[in-house]
């Protein structure tokens, strides 16, 4: 029995060692019964003292990740999707997509729309339609071989048998638990998805085969797509394979139908016996959704439209400032813990400085929180009638925690002054900056070291073990394996993980080192223009910088915004310093370009628009095709392709006069074979 706090810390400790002794060094020390008995003591006591704001076990994701599983490459890349929360996001998606396909607005593009199912993804490999493999999501590249684990779910196929199945096949789905089986796992889990996560994830299969896990099919590679024609006949075709299909799935054909059927499904929710968070919407024309590819992340071709958010009423104690990689100074209430959505809130976002004053937002109110999904719950508004004397309105701090005045930035797209308060460090000299710099080096899309959390930056951070990005590559793993919580394992574990992600591409580098508007699509653009670590290094050096820079003008795709920000990066002597111990410790893999193709090494620029394709989808085929795309006309270039729809006459003219080739629209197509 837990009586006070003392209590409390030690138990902990104590679940701190069986957890270790249990996934670390595969010993456990005590019975599945003992240690469930333990954690319920720990959780009740969480849950009877939220004031105390303890959330040791009721933020522990069932069981602690297991670290067995071996990483295996994905066939194709596990994509994310991106979010809509309310119709005018629909719009503007269909938009997008239209755009994107040269279509007129008024244009009907079919979609599915399919329950969004809150689960843990995962991929099968079927060969000659036996079931050989089963892949986690992991960071989207790798997944986690949990093939004996899949094995154990009653809905997965261990055997495919239908005529003309390719002879590798992949199916794409969700593993869930029903809300009624939930119910006998309550006490371990914060939620239904966190124990289908924490039961796919054991490291003896017999422990998930306990669990009775669901699943439902939904997608496959594109690789496989020429089986069917669109997405609905391919779930047809997942049901015939002997899959559990979605049964809510449908087309709809344009906005307003996906609006009745959004309703109908938001109606159902709370009376299906699996959680679901929203709907997806995915094109539903296979060659379409070919054209129209993937951002980094994310298809173009789909989008989730989220359910509307939960929401709860709480107090805010205090107003604390978190200063960001890009050095935005986020506002975010404390408030008193309450539970909105099945998970308790203690912070809540308050965007900036101007949504405190649009808001009226003081200390001591009463408001609403909101929370959606994965999103960061966020204030909504005061309830005003339930202002008390006390209550304090709030001054916005004019400096950075770090001591330097914050500025407000000119937005040159909205043409008004920026909402965002901002720290002006463009080194490492703004700690706070610096810390979450080396949250974004070590996150998955970045250097993706395991073991190397948010939590354990924070906690080396402190231990002054890590500063500086280069200081991850020469860790003193003596001190380490001193640590509360740290042994030989672990820190062995940890050692391999930081070896292994030392092997990164150019453009996962150049996106790791955490540049203001360099994201993950710049970086790939940057990669593929600089080629390799040796050519990249000259916006170090001082006398190449400028040339570098401004040739960098003729890239489609990289704007003055992105110039100036590498610019203020790479001037700065701390900054280039830290890099170049980086460039020092890793090995870094050349862009790899297309080397085949109809456009292999060659140049092209486009002007005027095209009927059948967008500019960017123009772009992305000439790119596929080996092709590399100018922004600007330029000696060096090979082709000219000219769009039917407003060219602009004076670079036909001087394309001539340099004696660049011209290509017209139909001649476009023609090569393209459309
Ligand atoms: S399609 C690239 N269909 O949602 C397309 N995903 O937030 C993504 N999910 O990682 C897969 N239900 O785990 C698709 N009917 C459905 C889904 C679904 C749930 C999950 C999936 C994905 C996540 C994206």
């Amino acid at each position: 029995m837990i009586n006070n706090i003392n209590d409390y810390n030690k138990k902990i400790k104590l679940l701190k060692i069986f957890d270790k002794n249990y996934y670390d060094l595969n010993k456990p020390k005590i019975s599945d019964a003992e240690y469930d008995l333990l954690k319920k003591e720990i959780l009740d006591f969480e849950q009877k003292n939220k004031k105390l704001n303890l959330n040791f076990a009721s933020n522990k994701v069932g069981f602690s990740p297991s670290k067995k599983f071996s990483k295996v490459l994905h066939t194709e890349k596990m994509l994310s999707l991106d979010n809509a929360f309310d119709l005018s996001d629909i719009e503007n998606f269909y938009k997008k997509i239209k755009n994107y396909l040269s279509f007129h607005l008024d244009d009907n593009i079919l979609l599915t729309a399919e329950p969004k199912i809150d689960g843990i993804s995962a991929s099968l490999f079927y060969s000659n339609g036996i079931l050989a493999r089963g892949l986690s999501r992991g960071d989207g590249e790798y997944g986690e071989d949990i093939t004996e684990n899949l094995m154990t779910i009653n809905d997965i196929p261990k055997k495919i048998e239908i005529k003309n199945l390719p002879s590798s096949f992949e199916v794409r789905g969700e593993v869930y638990i029903g809300k009624k089986d939930f119910e006998k796992l309550k006490d371990n889990f914060a939620n239904p998805r966190n124990a289908a996560g924490g039961s796919l994830r054991q490291k003896d299969s017999k422990n998930t085969a306990k669990i009775p896990l669901k699943f439902f099919a939904y997608s496959t590679i594109q690789k496989n797509q020429n089986i069917c024609k669109t997405q609905i006949e391919f779930l047809d075709f997942l049901k015939k394979c002997k899959f559990n299909i979605n049964p809510l799935s449908t087309v709809v054909e344009n906005i307003s139908q996906l609006e009745k059927n959004y309703k109908k499904i938001e109606a159902l929710r709370s009376s299906l016996d699996y959680d679901i968070d929203g709907l997806v919407y995915k094109v539903n024309d296979f060659s379409l959704q070919q054209r129209l590819g993937n951002l980094s992340n994310s298809p173009r071709w789909a989008i989730a439209h989220k359910f509307s958010a939960e929401k709860a009423f709480s107090k805010i104690i205090d107003i604390e400032i978190q200063v960001g990689r890009t050095g935005a100074l986020t506002p975010v209430a404390k408030v008193d813990p309450v539970t909105v959505g099945g998970v308790v809130v203690s912070n809540a976002t308050l965007h900036n400085e101007d949504e405190i004053i649009r808001k009226d937002i003081r200390i001591g109110d009463v408001v609403c929180i909101q929370r959606a999904g994965d999103v960061i719950p966020q204030v909504l508004y005061v309830e005003k009638n339930k202002r008390t004397k006390d209550s304090k309105p709030y001054a916005f701090p004019k400096k950075c925690p770090c001591g330097n005045d914050t500025v407000k930035e000119f937005n040159s797209t909205t043409k008004k002054m920026d909402a965002v308060r901002r720290c002006p460090d463009i080194a490492y000299e703004c700690p706070f900056m610096a810390k979450e710099r080396l949250k974004h080096f070590v996150s998955k899309e970045a250097l993706n070291i395991d073991g190397l959390g948010k939590k354990v930056i924070d906690n080396f951070w402190q231990l002054n073990l890590i500063k500086f990005p280069s200081d991850i590559f020469n860790l003193n793993y003596d001190h380490i394996k001193q640590l509360d919580g740290w042994g030989d394992l672990s820190c062995n574990n940890l050692k391999q993980a930081i070896e292994l992600s030392k092997n990164i591409t150019l453009e996962k580098f150049i996106y790791s080192i955490g540049i203001r508007h360099i994201g993950q699509e710049n970086a790939k653009i940057l990669a593929s223009y600089f080629k390799n670590i040796k050519n990249f290094e000259k916006l170090f050096d001082s006398k190449k910088i400028t040339e570098e820079l401004s040739n960098l003008r003729e890239i489609d795709g990289i704007g003055e915004t992105q110039i100036n920000a590498l610019n203020n990066f790479f001037s700065n002597n701390k900054n280039t310093e830290v890099i170049k111990k980086l460039v020092h410790a890793l090995k870094i893999k050349s862009f790899e370009k297309i080397t085949s193709g109809i456009f292999a090494n060659k140049l092209l620029m486009f002007t005027g628009g095209f009927s059948k394709m967008s500019r960017s989808e123009a772009k992305s085929i000439a790119e596929s095709q080996g092709g590399k795309v100018l922004g600007s006309l330029s000696k060096k270039l090979n082709y000219l392709v000219v769009g039917n729809s407003k060219p602009t006459n004076s670079k036909i003219e001087k394309a001539k006069e340099i004696g660049i080739e011209i290509i017209d629209e139909e001649k476009w197509y023609k090569l393209l074979n459309r």
